[in-house]
């Protein structure tokens, strides 16, 4: 496995795989790997004859009071897990060549990032569009692979590709969780034990979430109320969001018919966390 720093090796590197007709699939990372973005290097292994993971994190998607600084980095450790899933190549550029003095450049995906995690992390989707756009155009994959764990990201990334032709196919990997159900995340790594046992309650409440629509019950009211309760039992939880709505449009719903996104956000002590689930009404 190729270990590529710069902007132009990484671009002439995937030419030439492209000119002997080889294709290319990228999956776009923040680094610190867990069995989530492994999942995804498998995806992409699966479905392509070359395999790029960028590790950039990207600074534009952070707000100034958030944890760019103390985001969990350890890029020997990914190097290996990379190399053990069969990647050719992984990316790691630096901040100052991704953004050049001058840099005045931004995709903005109007409509899906205004809700969810967009009306607590404002400007945080216009940073991720941005950057991904970026990778798309320095690597010029045939698929890129995103996890359904950000499932708003998931959805702007689709819409961006459509609105602006990016020949680019999108693939969704379900989310990785650990055996008790909490959706692997590198933010986990920053959970106390105490902090640990809390952060269950999302998958819990959106197991319940499951189950009420299973037994026939349809009003949002009723299922945010249920999942918000769940979580608030436990100690240390704040909900910062829950929502219900359609999945592709990202808008509110009263009540649940055909499919449904029921997506949370929850700081557990200093720690936010998402999760979500798609329900079947
Ligand atoms: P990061 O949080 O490192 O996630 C990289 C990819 O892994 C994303 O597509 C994310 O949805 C996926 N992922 C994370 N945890 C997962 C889990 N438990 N199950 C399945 N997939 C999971 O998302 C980002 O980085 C950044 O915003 C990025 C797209 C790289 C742009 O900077």
């Amino acid at each position: 496995m190729k270990t590529i720093n710069s902007i132009s090796n990484m671009t002439k590197t995937t030419v030439r795989w492209r000119q002997k007709g080889l294709s290319v699939a990228l999956v776009p990372t923040m680094g610190y790997f867990h069995e989530g973005h492994l999942a995804l290097m498998r995806m992409a292994r699966s479905r392509a004859d070359r395999v790029v993971v960028s590790l950039f994190v990207n600074p534009s998607q952070f707000g100034p009071e958030e944890d760019l600084d103390r985001y969990p980095r350890d890029l020997e450790r990914d190097t290996e897990l990379a190399k053990g899933q069969g990647v050719d190549c992984l990316f790691s550029p630096s901040a100052g060549e991704m953004y050049l003095p001058g840099f005045q450049t931004w995709i903005d995906v109007e409509g899906l990032s205004q809700g969810l995690c967009g009306a607590s992390r404002p400007g945080h989707f216009r940073g991720v569009a941005t950057v991904v756009a970026k990778l798309f155009n320095i690597v010029r994959p045939d698929i890129a692979v995103f996890g359904q764990k950000d499932f708003q990201q998931l959805q702007i990334i689709h819409r961006m590709v459509k609105d602006l032709n990016m020949p680019i196919d999108i693939m969704a990997h379900p989310i990785v969780r650990e055996p008790d159900g909490l959706a692997m995340s590198s933010r986990n790594y920053y959970l106390s034990i105490e902090e640990r046992k809390s952060a269950l309650s999302l998958s819990q409440a959106l197991r319940l979430g499951e189950k009420m629509v299973a037994d026939g019950i349809r009003s949002g009211q009723d299922i945010i109320q249920a999942v918000r309760d769940h979580i608030l039992s436990h100690t240390g939880t704040k909900i910062d969001y829950i929502f219900l709505g359609d999945p592709e449009e990202l808008e509110e719903c009263q009540e649940v018919h055909g499919k449904a996104l029921l997506a949370l956000a929850v700081w557990v002590g200093r720690t936010r966390l998402i999760d979500n689930t798609l329900l079947e009404g």
